[in-house]
């Protein structure tokens, strides 16, 4: 019998050749000035054989630029930059959504464009290092927080940065609600302390998110949304609170009524954080009537049980896609996957990044 795994999905305005995804991965390839590249093209068409794509996060924002050589989708170059890489994943067949992210008070000040600042909801510094292209490994900047015309100008960035997607060519959008990054910060009372409409209790924190979804989903279609989370993710010093089971469970419900296409849930464990508790997992999955996606640690077997258990919809491979380009082709022969080199995941230019052989090359 042929594995579900590897099956199509009907998935929003779309049909997915499998329910194998590759998770959105940062790579640091785009120009010093946030612009994607051939290159990445060439990245992500040779990727094109993944059910759908997400790509690496990708800023809706000057603000939130705070890695050296990440992409935005804010400026006419990047938009004509992903069209590029849209076309090559349509041209093999392939799906792809953009990750929107912006990197809130992860960030350093020498990675930004001239003008821009390390913003977030509270000025409260994430404990940590992040790399500069110019100065090497620093301390991540302290962040001012937010006044409430910056919130909404905020909310209205994440929106724009939608509709130019759907300009680039994407299949829809994924917004980055995981991993510390800006819609955690607001999520999380441990980095939002505002004491506006955008900050206090549960439905407060969940606005700057909620707002963003509702005025997407009015420009671009609630079939061509999907959001990440992380609960429990320590990742970029967010510590755990003790409505965190309540703030999810609250999220569920808003984005279920909202009805957009997936939320898409990660799990750190495999990488050292706390597991998600299964209990979260479950009832997301029991509220949210539409796709979910689970990711983080998964091999075939994982993912194949994961499928038939109905615990998730679609599993999302990250590292394996890495160094893996036709990851789906060899998970369906069983061949062996080669591991990927850790020391280019970020670094600039073709080794590590498109030079990873296909089976028949290997
Ligand atoms: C190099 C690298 C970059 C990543 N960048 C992102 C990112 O931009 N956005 C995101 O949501 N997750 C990011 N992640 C997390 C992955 O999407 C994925 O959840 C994680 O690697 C665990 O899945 P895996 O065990 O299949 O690798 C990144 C992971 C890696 C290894």
């Amino acid at each position: 019998m042929k594995s579900k795994l590897f099956s199509p999905l009907s998935f929003g305005a779309i049909e997915l050749k499998s329910r194998i995804v590759m998770a959105p991965m940062t790579r640091s390839r785009a120009t010093a000035d946030n612009i994607p590249t051939d290159l990445m093209a060439e990245y992500y068409g040779q990727r094109a054989g993944a059910g759908l794509i997400i790509t690496e996060g990708t800023s809706p924002s000057p603000n939130g630029l705070g890695y050296p050589r990440i992409p935005g989708i804010y400026s006419a170059e990047q938009v004509a930059g992903w069209k590029k890489v849209t076309d090559a994943v349509h041209e093999k067949g392939g799906h792809i959504f953009v990750q929107i992210m912006h990197t809130g008070r992860v960030g350093h000040v020498s990675n930004l464009p001239a003008g821009a600042a390390v913003l977030a909801p509270s000025a409260i510094t994430c404990k940590g290092q992040i790399f500069s292209d110019t100065e090497g490994m620093v301390d991540i900047s302290a962040p001012r927080e937010f006044t409430i015309e910056e919130v909404k100008a905020t909310v209205t960035e994440y929106v724009t940065a939608a509709k130019n997607a759907i300009a680039a060519g994407f299949d829809g959008v994924e917004f980055h609600g995981a991993n510390g990054y800006l819609i955690e910060q607001f999520i999380s009372p441990a980095t939002n302390q505002r004491t506006d409409e955008y900050g206090g209790d549960i439905v407060a924190r969940s606005r700057f998110l909620l707002e963003i979804i509702t005025k997407a989903a009015a420009e671009i279609g609630k079939d061509k949304i999907g959001i990440r989370f992380s609960p429990y993710g320590a990742f970029n010093d967010m510590p755990a609170y003790d409505e965190i089971d309540k703030t999810y469970t609250y999220l569920a419900e808003k984005l279920n009524e909202l009805g957009i296409l997936y939320v898409h849930v990660l799990d750190h464990s495999s990488m050292g954080a706390p597991a998600v508790p299964q209990e979260i997992k479950d009832s997301i999955r029991s509220i949210f009537k539409n796709k979910l996606i689970l990711g983080g640690g998964f091999d075939k077997e994982k993912a194949e049980a994961a499928i038939e258990n109905g615990s998730a919809d679609l599993i999302a491979f990250g590292k394996p896609f890495v160094s893996n380009p036709d990851l789906v082709t060899r998970l369906q022969k069983d061949a062996e996957l080669a591991p990927p080199d850790f020391s280019t995941l970020y670094t600039p230019g073709v080794k590590g990044y498109s030079d990873y052989p296909f089976l028949q090359e290997a």
